[in-house]
Formats: structure tokens, sequence, C-alpha cells
């Protein structure tokens, strides 16, 4: 096999209570990449949307990732990457982790599976470090293992995937950027710990409500006294888009990542819709263009296109 293309979805980083470590994977949108071997040591690459991302390997996350992985190998051979991008940089819902994420698996399958899923995400977070300034995996983790994931330590990596009952994302994108390294510079540098165990607690409160299919205690675990305040400010009318989310019966929900996007989870296919037309309700008199989508949990995250 010399040619492989894959599917890379959009991921939610942080889930309100879970800051840089706590991610699920969505369906869609996701990007699309295809990889080929070449047999001169270089990455070469190109995209097929309108982003205008750098296509210099050294500038780009996916040529990162993969520059990583073939320093690696010491290898003699290298890759071209064709990437057509369908998620938007800055949006907050992994752009760069699928890009990433992506190209590592991609190449992996064209390498015939040698790289266990730690190492693919140890490459691909030298993207994540350079996008970001950074090294976090709570982007990484669900693209590559799906479902939810808690990376309990991103340096050495230890990752669980966790059990999770059926769930519904709203996801809107407002048409503005925010830059993941500009909004972790406005975070606090201290922090109150009663904020800080009332984080923890609901972490951990989470998580057994995701193991126990436990709704009720899902929606009262979605609260963040630490990331939310300091980045509130950034999107336009978050705290109606909250509000108004809760009143059509999602669970719970919040800044998706560094943000603009915000994502409410619901129990139903149902709610998600009277979630997606109350976001719609608000946002249609800000004035800010602006994209929502539902997606179910993808229990794979990045995958071979069929
Ligand atoms: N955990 C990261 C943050 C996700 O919130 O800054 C964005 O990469």
């Amino acid at each position: 096999m010399d040619q492989v293309t894959v599917l890379a979805p959009a991921t939610v980083a942080n889930v309100v209570c879970g800051f840089d470590c706590l991610g699920f994977a969505l369906e869609e949108p996701f990007d699309e990449i295809t990889l080929r071997k070449i047999d001169k040591r270089d990455v070469r690459i190109s995209h097929h949307d309108d982003f205008g991302l750098p296509t210099h390997p050294t500038k780009n996350v996916a040529g990162i990732a993969l520059i990583a992985m073939l320093d690696s190998l010491n290898a003699d051979f290298g890759f071209e990457v064709e990437i057509t991008k369908r998620i938007k940089p800055g949006s907050g819902i992994g752009s760069s982790a699928a890009s990433s994420c992506g190209a590592v698996f991609a190449a992996n399958s064209l390498l015939g599976g040698r790289f266990s899923s730690n190492e693919l995400i140890d490459f691909a977070m030298e993207g994540e470090l350079a996008a970001s300034g950074t090294k976090h995996a709570d982007n990484l983790a669900p693209s590559i293992f799906g479902g939810f994931t808690l990376v309990r330590s991103a340096e050495p990596l230890d990752i669980i995937s966790l059990e999770f009952p059926p769930l519904f994302a709203t996801i809107i994108h407002p048409q503005i950027e925010i830059k993941t390294a500009e909004a972790r510079a406005i975070l606090p540098k201290d922090v109150p710990l009663r904020a800080a165990v009332r984080n923890w607690s609901n972490l951990g409160a989470f998580v057994a409500a995701l193991a126990k299919g436990d709704y009720y205690l899902l929606s009262r675990s979605m609260e963040d006294l630490i990331i939310e305040p300091a980045r509130k400010s950034l999107i336009p009318k978050f705290d109606e888009l909250k509000a108004e989310s809760l009143a059509a019966g999602a669970l719970g929900g919040g800044i998706s990542g560094s943000g603009p996007s915000v994502f409410m989870l619901s129990e139903t296919i149902e709610i998600a819709q009277s979630t997606s037309s109350a976001m719609h309700s608000i946002y249609s008199t800000t004035g800010v263009d602006f994209n929502i989508y539902i997606s179910s949990i993808s229990p794979t995250g990045v995958r071979l296109a069929q």
C-alpha cells in the first residue's frame, strides 16, 4: 500500500470541568487527509481548501508531527500529504489535532501499524506545542482513541478511554478566530484552593457519571470556576447561549477547547436539535456569522476512508 486516505474528526477539549485533560471525538465535521510514501526524505504538503494554512512542513502541524515520526525512524523516505480541511483553523474544535493526528495515523497505516496509539499522540503533540506553546493532548487523545478520553499525564503519556452513555453534541462556531496561545495567555497563573477543589470534584463526578450513564450527575458536573470565567468574555453572547441551551433541555456545556466554539451535550438527538434552534435564535441577532453542528460521539476518532 503506497497511499491511504483518512478522515480525522473534530474534537471537543476541556469539556468544562477537565481543562487540558478531558476530551471527546465528534463524528463530524472532519478533515480528509491523503498520504503517499515517497523515496526522498521529505514532507510535501498541499491543501485543497481556502484556509491559507502554511504548506512548509516545519510551519504546518501535520508536517511537524510527520517530521517527528520520520526522525524517530531515522527514515530514508518521506511523505506527500494532501489535506482537505473542513474544520476551520482557530475554531476551538481541534482543527490542528485533526491535521496532526490524521497525518500520523495515515503514515502509521502506510508503515504497517508499527507505532502504538500513544506514540502517535507523542508525535502529534509536537504539532500542538508549535501551535499553542504547550504540550497538551486533550484534543489528540480523543482524535486517536475515539470516544471520551482522560489524559492523566501528558509527559509521559497516560491516557484513559472512558465509557460513556448515548450523548449528542450541539456545537455553535461563531466565525471569529481565537488563537489558543492568546486564550491561554489570559488564564490565571494562580488558582484559589476552593475553586481547584470544586473543579477536581466536578471532574471526578463527570467521569463517574459517564460510567454510570447518570445524566443528572453529568449535568451537575459541567461547571468550571477557573477557565470559563477568564475566557467567556471572548465569546459574544456566551451566557445567553448557555442559559437558553439549558432551557431547551441540554445537560450542560461551555467553551469548546479554547473557543470560540461553544458545545452543549444532550441526552437525545431531539434535545440536541432544540438546543441548535435556541443557539440559532440567539446568534441571529448578533451580526456574527456562525455554523451549527449536531453530532453523536465518534467511538473511533480518526479512521480510514472507505
Ligand atoms: N486545553 C486546551 C485549552 C485546548 O483550553 O487551551 C485547546 O488546544
